[in-house]
């Protein structure tokens, strides 16, 4: 979603700032802007559509010579994708420039308020009211800047992270938030101001974190942070461990393909931080045994990280006998949930932003649940909200759609399974350790599935006039459909539906035509000559069917293209199985000649619910 960064110091401004948007263009938006401060004022310039615009229009950033300012891509959420409505926004006299990430929930009520008193909007967008306004309790209480944007935020309703610009505080910048993550960044004489770390990454590892509903202020010294009440609050640097090499392709075409083939790297990196001499060990993340003793979980999360917990039901009820229920995290928030005694709820997320999934752990936590996150990013705000956290090893992710963090969250997930199956005394022994060793053979196991991508290559190239496409499964096998599908609908946009095998005949199957193409995932011993009946009612009704199989899973010889992965743990055969859905989702995306690891319409993180 939308990205901010921010500079002040000696050096010229606009290309760190064009430099931060590049890195945060993973995040998806539709167009972009930066303003810096100069001699006869701050100067605004956007553009609609990718930064390569941005970039030209400004020659690089050689059209600005000042040393402070900030920067934005924006995703639209109020009003169209335009250049109108991209910020940064000034005010109407320029004395106050805003970059706004998250909503404004109030703005229709705070715009009514600034109409009557004579202010003038030029975009549909809410973040001119926040300008607006920050401009009117500037000017009305000549309080100064951290004043006027503390008076702000009493006002605000909803999410927000802003970096502003007054005209006449040449030295300063200003940051706020609340429920949108904001990060300064400490340099040799120079600070800046990002939402996300990969933006300031080539300049400095060390940061602050801003807390909810505090405001800083920014010279080229240093730092000074505030709470809303403006007091001074103490804050100590973190120093980030993120690769920044990360954030490059490394000679690889797109993220998302380089992303795909770091899986068994972020796999063995994930179990080595987790398994010591033998043994599941979540000491690092500070989990007591009491937390990993539950009667119930409850997993939540959104899109894939959902598509995690759909895995892990199967797996934790099988190997821990413990009733979990997985709940999307939007619904889950409102539901109204029962919170049963001894509940744990595991909040999964890559970013640790996710606005819907932050807000499941508030409401768990509000009602005296545990929470536990599983998390990949550092400092986010879920991890700092949850009362642990395991963090997985899958590095910086950086196309869309995920693919090595869903796979280094099954890991977390597995080994929690194996945590609580042992402490609720269902596991021990040789089982656990039998467990154990065939979770350490995946990495390997990966690696030989990713050996034969080329067999994916070329059915994609045969299929790209896809249209329409099912994935069908039973138990951990449609769970791991849901995930195909998606990831073959959000790069492709060939429309494709994750199906429970059983429930085809349903209604759906009026839609197999002849030559629909239907994927069947077979790694379930129990439920695979079901689910090969199903293939076979498809296929008699004209489908193209494809199986993917599970070597050593008894199911004969399935008739027609079958795609193999090594025999494993049948608890932990997605972690395979997903390679080639992966796969198949980025060679069709390439094929088709779209933006694989920025799709239209889509964000990495999202901030907004
Ligand atoms: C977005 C991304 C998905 C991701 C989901 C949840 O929709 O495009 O790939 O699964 O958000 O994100 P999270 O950061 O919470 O895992």
């Amino acid at each position: 979603m939308c990205g901010i960064v921010g500079y002040i110091g000696k050096k010229q401004a606009a290309p760190i700032l064009l430099g931060g948007l590049k890195k945060l263009e993973y995040r998806g938006y539709d167009s972009a802007g930066i303003a810096v401060r100069e001699e006869d004022g701050v100067r605004v310039v956007k553009a609609q559509g990718r930064l390569s615009n941005l970039i030209e229009k400004t020659e690089g950033g050689a059209v600005f010579t000042g040393t402070a300012g900030i920067g934005h891509t924006r995703w639209a959420t109020h009003g169209v994708p335009s250049e109108c409505n991209a910020h940064p926004h000034c005010s109407f006299d320029g004395e106050v420039t805003v970059v706004h990430n998250g909503i404004l929930e109030n703005y229709r009520e705070l715009k009514e308020k600034l109409l009557r008193g004579g202010y003038v909007f030029r975009s549909e967008t809410d973040t001119e009211v926040i300008v607006a306004l920050i401009d009117y309790y500037y000017k009305k209480y000549k309080g100064g800047p951290l004043d006027a944007i503390a008076r702000f935020m009493q006002r605000a309703r909803g999410a927000y992270a802003i970096a502003v610009l007054f005209r006449d505080r040449k030295e300063d910048i200003y940051v706020a938030r609340k429920d949108s993550p904001m990060i300064v960044g400490v340099g040799e004489g120079e600070m800046f101001v990002a939402s996300d770390v990969p933006a300031i990454l080539n300049h400095t590892r060390k940061v602050y974190y801003l807390d909810n509903l505090e405001m800083a202020r920014l010279c080229a010294e240093g730092a000074e942070f505030y709470n809303i009440d403006r007091e001074r609050v103490e804050k100590t640097p973190v120093t980030v461990d993120m690769d920044p090499s990360a954030a490059e392709k490394d000679g690889w075409e797109h993220f998302m393909i380089k992303e795909i083939h770091e899986q068994p790297r972020a796999v063995a990196d994930t179990l080595r931080r987790y398994v010591r001499d033998g043994r599941v060990d979540f000491s690092e993340a500070g989990v007591g045994e009491e937390m990993l003793k539950p009667s119930r979980v409850v997993i939540v999360g959104c899109g894939s990280a959902y598509h995690v917990g759909a895995v892990l039901q199967y797996v934790i009820e099988g190997l821990a006998r413990i009733p979990v229920r997985v709940e999307l995290a939007s619904e889950f928030r409102y539901r109204n949930f029962i919170f049963e005694e001894n509940t744990l709820v595991l909040a999964i997320s890559q970013s640790g932003e996710t606005a819907d999934t932050l807000a499941a752990v508030r409401e768990a936590k509000a009602h005296g649940a545990k929470t536990l996150a599983v998390v990949n990013v550092q400092g986010s705000s879920i991890a700092r909200e949850a009362d642990n956290t395991v963090f997985t090893v899958a590095g910086a992710e950086i196309a869309v759609a995920t693919t090595k963090a869903y796979s280094a969250q099954l890991i977390v997930g597995y080994l929690l399974a194996l945590e609580f199956a042992r402490l609720g005394g269902r596991l021990g022994g040789e089982e656990y350790a039998r467990l154990l060793d065939g979770l350490a053979s995946i990495p390997e196991k990966m690696q030989s599935v990713l050996s034969h991508k080329e067999e994916l290559q070329k059915f994609a190239a045969e299929h790209m006039n896809l249209h329409d496409v099912f994935m069908i499964g039973r138990g951990i096998d449609y769970a791991v459909c849901m995930e195909g599908a998606l990831k073959l609908k959000e790069v492709s946009y060939v429309h494709t539906e994750a199906y429970a095998a059983g429930e085809l005949k349903h209604g759906t199957i009026s839609l197999i035509e002849e030559g629909t193409l239907v994927v069947g995932v077979l790694s379930q011993s129990a439920v695979c000559e079901k689910t090969l009946g199903n293939l076979e009612e498809v296929r008699s009704r004209g489908a193209n069917v494809v199986c993917l199989v599970r070597e050593g899973c008894a199911v004969g010889a399935p008739a027609g293209t079958v795609w193999t992965v090594p025999p494993i743990e049948e608890y932990f055969a997605a972690s395979l199985l997903v390679l080639p859905l992966q796969l198949l989702s980025y060679y069709v995306s390439v094929q088709l000649g779209h933006d694989v690891d920025k799709p239209r319409n889509l964000a990495k993180s999202v901030t907004v619910e």
